[in-house]
């Protein structure tokens, strides 16, 4: 990897645009990259199947999550996203249930009446955002199923607060030295931060002040649950930690999925006129459900490899606990490894035209490495939701595929921004096409 002057070059360049920098390193130095943090810490970029095993699953034991998960750890609290150890173990037997399969597939009811509603709004010939619409219809369905409220009316407040928030973490990055405490301080002086905190907590606080008012509904839901059944409960502080987690994490890189998908469909019509004929043929006109995931390979595969090419969690990182050797690279204690599937699933030794749109790489049998395909991250800090996501991504995009078809408006390009999360660095600007009802 690089030293001195070069790679003090490669940080200035990661301050400005993380993926951006990653993509270069990879590019310049292949898929195990050392770049130097101080005298005794480095940060390693390792882009293997066998380095995701290592350090997410076989060896996981002897990482943490990296200290770059710090700024988003002072929004965030305790929530399962960002604690560790024995706070993480209780949360998260407390929260995966709700996530079985078989409640997922209870769910889905819920998520395609979000969809719907939005969708159902949009008349023929207009022109919307949607990364937007994308937000609303997850935040809706979270809001939903999982909370029992209504969140689509504070979507664009929480999409603005949440671009804040995210913006303010990568810029706490420079800033981790502080500690906890420090780094709270710090992002008084961060515009935006403070707002969005307020909006975020505001929006929690609404949330669980409605269900204490309302009391327990005769099928107990995900806040229920939170509210009762810890052992022992969760303090006021970790409940708002873990609804906060959840509803961010359980929209915002749901919606991000679903935009980059739409982006692409509108790119490669071929592509969309299958998703289109399989959704026609399966549905004929009625709502998608559960069973319908099964039913929908392609557009299962459209989904997949839309998250092939944008990962919604672009990186995923953790911090040595002791000198370890990583398939061969020796990673030195403290330093942080980022296995990111963004270089992964882009890894030309691993898929063949790896920037190409191919959604067929994922019909039938797959003969590709384990570990070389990770959306959803590994080992025990697994992405609870995964099976959530797929089912509510599945369900969204084929009720929007029976009901519309989207064009992004011509000559428009969407950079993107890679923050917390790969979106659109823009808003998306797609034209309206009524399919059905006719
Ligand atoms: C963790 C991706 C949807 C809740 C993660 C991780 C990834 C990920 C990669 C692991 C992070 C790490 O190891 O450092 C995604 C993607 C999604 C998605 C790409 C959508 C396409 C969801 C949904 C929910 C959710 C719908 C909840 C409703 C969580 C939580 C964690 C997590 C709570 C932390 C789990 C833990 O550490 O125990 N997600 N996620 N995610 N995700 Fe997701």
């Amino acid at each position: 990897g690089p030293t001195g002057l070069e790679a003090a070059r490669w940080w200035a360049r990661m301050m400005r645009d993380p993926m951006d920098a990653y993509g270069g390193l990879f590019r310049r130095y292949g898929d195990a990259v050392r770049l130097p943090r101080d005298r005794r810490r480095a940060l390693y970029l390792l882009s293997r199947p066998e380095h995701a095993e290592h350090v997410l699953v076989a060896k996981q034991d002897g990482y943490v999550k990296a200290f770059t998960y710090r700024p988003l750890r002072v929004f965030l609290g305790d929530g399962l996203l960002t604690s560790e150890g024995e706070t993480w173990r209780r949360h998260r037997r407390l929260v995966q249930p709700v996530f079985a399969q078989r409640h997922v597939s209870a769910f889905a009811p819920g998520m395609a009446e979000a969809a719907a509603r939005s969708v159902g709004r949009w008349p023929d010939g207009v022109l919307l955002d949607a990364a937007a619409h994308m937000r609303r219809i997850t935040l809706d369905i979270v809001g939903r199923v999982l909370f029992g409220s209504d969140l689509a009316g504070e979507s664009d407040a929480t999409g603005r607060a949440l671009a804040d928030l995210q913006r303010s973490a990568v810029i706490g990055l420079g800033a981790t030295f502080l500690g906890d405490a420090g780094l709270r301080r710090a992002f008084r002086l961060v515009p935006g931060a403070q707002r969005a905190g307020a909006q975020l907590d505001g929006m929690v606080r609404r949330v669980i002040d409605e269900r204490r008012a309302a009391g327990p509904g005769a099928e107990p839901d995900l806040l229920d649950l939170l509210m009762r059944d810890g052992d022992p409960p969760l303090s006021d502080a970790e409940l708002r930690d873990e609804v906060l987690t959840l509803l961010l994490a359980g929209h915002e890189t749901t919606a991000a999925a679903l935009t980059w998908t739409l982006i692409l469909l509108s790119r490669y019509p071929a592509a969309r006129d299958r998703v289109e004929a399989e959704v026609d043929e399966v549905l004929a006109g009625r709502d998608p459900d559960a069973a319908d995931l099964d039913r929908l390979p392609w557009t299962r595969a459209v989904l997949s490899e839309s998250m092939r090419l944008y990962p919604p969690a672009w990186t995923i990182e953790r911090d040595a606990v002791a000198d370890d050797d990583v398939a061969g690279t020796v990673v030195t204690a403290g330093s942080t490894v980022a296995i990111s599937p963004y270089l992964l699933h882009r890894n030309p030794d691993l898929w063949p035209d790896p920037e190409g749109f191919r959604p067929e790489r994922f019909l039938g049998e797959q003969d590709r490495p384990r570990h070389a395909y990770l959306p959803f991250g590994g080992g025990r800090r697994i992405c609870v939701g995964s099976g959530f996501a797929m089912m509510e991504a599945v369900l969204v995009l084929a009720l929007i595929s029976r009901s519309v078809r989207l064009d992004l408006a011509p000559g428009v390009a969407v950079p993107s921004r890679a923050e917390v999360t790969l979106r659109p660095a823009r808003p998306v600007p797609m034209r309206v096409s009524r399919r059905w009802p006719p």
